[in-house]
């Protein structure tokens, strides 16, 4: 029963630049902030946050990253019991640049979470096939991704994909054909179907491309214009909350979160693309990425005043 979240977990080290480097130049920064981070942790904190005790299965070194992040994720009420400590591993890292208008650049150094094996999810198969609802993103093996899907669809649960970062063409097929709801940011949606999502329209032509890949619940993050939703015929859009954001790394993290939590309290497919969206947005009025979800009465809050936060 319950949420599980698979995926990676990374330290992020954060620099805000005044302008992000062009190949070949070097920048200067005034300081960095690291903190949890990984599209896995992100959405298990964010669950968690939200009042939802999820399943997390992950991957750190055996090193300090590993124990720093560890240290964080326990500090902050997690459950760590199904985090694996990968022997002769770096722990993740992510490289992020963050400019004044809050654009930003990621280098991923997937260390331990790159060795997530078919053999780490068959151990934890009975969670995959327990739970409702699973998170997954695409920062760990295909294999093991795979794998975990097919544990979960062998119970009841509910696959949500988070198609980043996006793998090639036939990769990305074989992983829709297992997944319910799919949710791409704009740009991935544009690599995934040939068609940039700028408005109803082609978020609707988009959608029907990846319906018929698979997924019976297509999801569209397209920032500021909000958040397109397409399931059974019925389509809408939600509009994004006008929030005062200063850092928008690991705010689709927090939306993926927020959505399986409402869905999993049983709100329907408008109601909880809203909950997402607010729980997205007040992600990106603070510092950093997991670190920076808000908790369950936050996002009533802003749902309940949404001028409350701009
Ligand atoms: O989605 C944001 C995340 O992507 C960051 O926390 C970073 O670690 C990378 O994985």
């Amino acid at each position: 029963m319950g949420i599980a979240v698979v995926g990676s977990s990374n330290i992020d080290f954060a620099a805000r630049v005044t302008k992000l480097p062009q190949p070949g130049q070097t920048v200067l920064a005034k300081e960095y902030k690291s903190g949890p981070g990984g599209k896995g942790c992100n959405q298990a904190l964010a669950v968690n946050r939200l009042g939802v005790s999820p399943i997390f299965i992950s991957k750190i070194g055996d090193d300090v990253l590993g124990r720093q992040l560890l240290a964080t994720l326990s500090d902050e009420g997690l459950d760590t019991s199904h985090l694996i400590i990968a022997d002769g591993a770096q722990t993740g890292t992510a490289l992020i640049s963050i400019d004044t208008a809050g654009e930003n650049m990621i280098t991923v150094v997937g260390g331990a979470n790159m060795t997530m094996t078919r053999g780490d999810l068959h151990e934890k198969q009975s969670h995959l096939r327990d739970c409702d609802f699973l998170l997954l993103q695409l920062e760990c093996p295909v294999v093991a991704v795979d794998c975990a899907i097919k544990y979960a669809r062998e119970g009841h649960a509910k696959v949500i994909l988070d198609p980043a970062p996006v793998p090639d063409h036939m990769v990305m097929r074989d992983l829709l054909a297992l997944t319910n709801i799919v949710t791409p940011n704009s740009s991935e949606c544009l690599a995934m179907t040939g068609i940039d999502p700028v408005d109803m329209a082609t978020a609707t032509i988009a959608a029907n491309k990846l319906h018929e890949m698979g997924p019976e619940t297509v999801i569209i993050k397209m920032g500021s214009k909000g958040a397109f939703y397409s399931s059974d015929g019925q389509i809408g859009l939600v509009p994004s909350f006008v929030v005062s954001a200063i850092d928008t790394v690991g705010a689709g993290d927090c939306f993926n979160a927020g959505l399986a939590v409402a869905l999993h309290g049983g709100q329907d497919l408008a109601d909880a693309v809203r909950f997402a969206c607010a729980t997205g947005a007040l992600s990106t009025t603070r510092n950093g990425a997991g670190d920076a979800a808000p908790t369950l009465e936050q996002v009533l809050a802003l749902l309940e005043d949404p001028a409350s936060a701009s």
